[in-house]
């Protein structure tokens, strides 16, 4: 993905870096929440932070809208402190989704989309436009929802609408407290995909909180580790963190079937050989040159084949055996996935 300063989202919009200098936060009671903590986010990236509970993955978050002032550290966001900007002003410029959504009850779902554009004071046409649009966006009908209170929806749609509001005044940065977790996991996969489709839509800067690795694999561009008092572990891509976590810590974080999550980030082409090896290339299950070793390995299971053939449309490129698969040399495929995350 585009890692520049400014992302354009191909609708004319952009997105902005986020760098956090040595913060730490202490609450008035003497918790150390933060002690010195430091991260780069680049404009358009995807950063997922994860840890136990009580780590203050939502002080972090919370300090970059500076709903929380900071001890100490400096928060930049393209390259401009966020201490020299008006609180409120600065908010009205990055969304921000939590847990249960906090709608307000009481207006319709296209007031609520509205919040932020009616506090920029757009004409009520705009708002209107702006609100169905987003709606439309994630995936719910204007028409038929937009009139509804949140009691009237379900839970994945009201969470979708708390996403939606939080892109209505189409903010520089998105920061999600644990978006998905209120819904049960058929819900929050299909949430999940539905958000990555709209990330790639619009290219926000995103910095998502999570407790489940499966989320933070599945969304991230790069996960941040952290352990009690935001002490950061690591920061790397779901490739990078799941083949070479950089402590054992992080290994037992990650969790002892990192290796099957592994092949789920890794490309079938880490593991591709040239096709010379297959006599008859019509017979082994095909999969697509974007697939991931992953489904590569699901493929020969249901078809009980000991290879696949991969293929750039119709046109078959390479081949992958199964045992191929588990010869991945780690640090490669994490190296590769990083210049595809640079270059693509
Ligand atoms: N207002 C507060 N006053 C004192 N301590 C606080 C306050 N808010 C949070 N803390 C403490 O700061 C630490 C970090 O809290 P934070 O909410 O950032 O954790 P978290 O990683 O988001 O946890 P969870 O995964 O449970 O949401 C915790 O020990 C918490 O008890
Ligand atoms: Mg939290």
């Amino acid at each position: 993905m585009d890692a520049t300063a400014t992302t354009d989202t191909g609708a004319g919009r952009s997105a902005a870096s986020i760098t956090l200098q040595n913060v730490g936060k202490v609450y008035p009671d003497g918790t150390v929440a933060v002690g010195d903590f430091s991260l780069d986010v680049q404009a358009g990236e995807l950063a997922v932070l994860i840890g136990p509970s009580g780590c203050g993955k939502s002080t972090v978050l919370r300090m970059i809208n500076r709903l929380i002032e900071p001890s100490k550290g400096t928060i930049l966001i393209d390259g401009k402190n966020i201490a020299d900007q008006d609180p409120v002003e600065l908010r009205r410029h990055i969304g921000y989704v939590i847990q249960n959504v906090g709608l307000f009850p009481h207006q319709t779902i296209r007031t609520n989309v509205g919040t932020v554009p009616r506090l920029l004071g757009w004409d009520r046409k705009r708002i209107k436009t702006r609100s169905d649009e987003l709606l439309d966006l994630v995936g719910l009908d204007p028409s038929r929802h937009g009139g509804r209170y949140p009691h009237e929806l379900s839970g994945g749609q009201r969470q979708r609408v708390g996403v939606a509001r939080a892109l209505a005044a189409d903010p520089l940065v998105l920061l999600m407290d644990e978006p998905f977790s209120a819904v049960d996991p058929i819900v929050r996969a299909r949430l999940q995909e539905e958000f990555l489709r709209l990330q790639a839509t619009v290219r926000k800067t995103i910095v998502l909180v999570t407790h489940d690795i499966d989320e933070a694999v599945r969304l991230g561009d790069r996960i941040a580790v952290l352990a009690q008092g935001g002490r950061l572990l690591q920061f790397a891509t779901p490739a990078e963190l799941l083949s070479n976590p950089a402590s054992d810590e992080v290994s037992r974080f990650v969790g002892s079937d990192r290796g099957i999550r592994r092949l789920a980030v890794t490309s079938v082409k880490d593991a591709m050989r040239p096709l010379g090896d297959v006599e008859d290339v019509d017979r082994p299950p095909k999969v697509p040159a974007n697939g991931t070793l992953y489904d590569a390995l699901a493929a020969m299971l249901t078809a009980d084949s000991l290879n696949v053939v991969v293929v750039d449309g119709d046109r078959p490129i390479g081949t992958v055996s199964r045992s191929a698969i588990f010869e991945v040399p780690n640090e490669e495929a994490a190296r590769r996935r990083d210049e595809t995350t640079t270059l693509a």
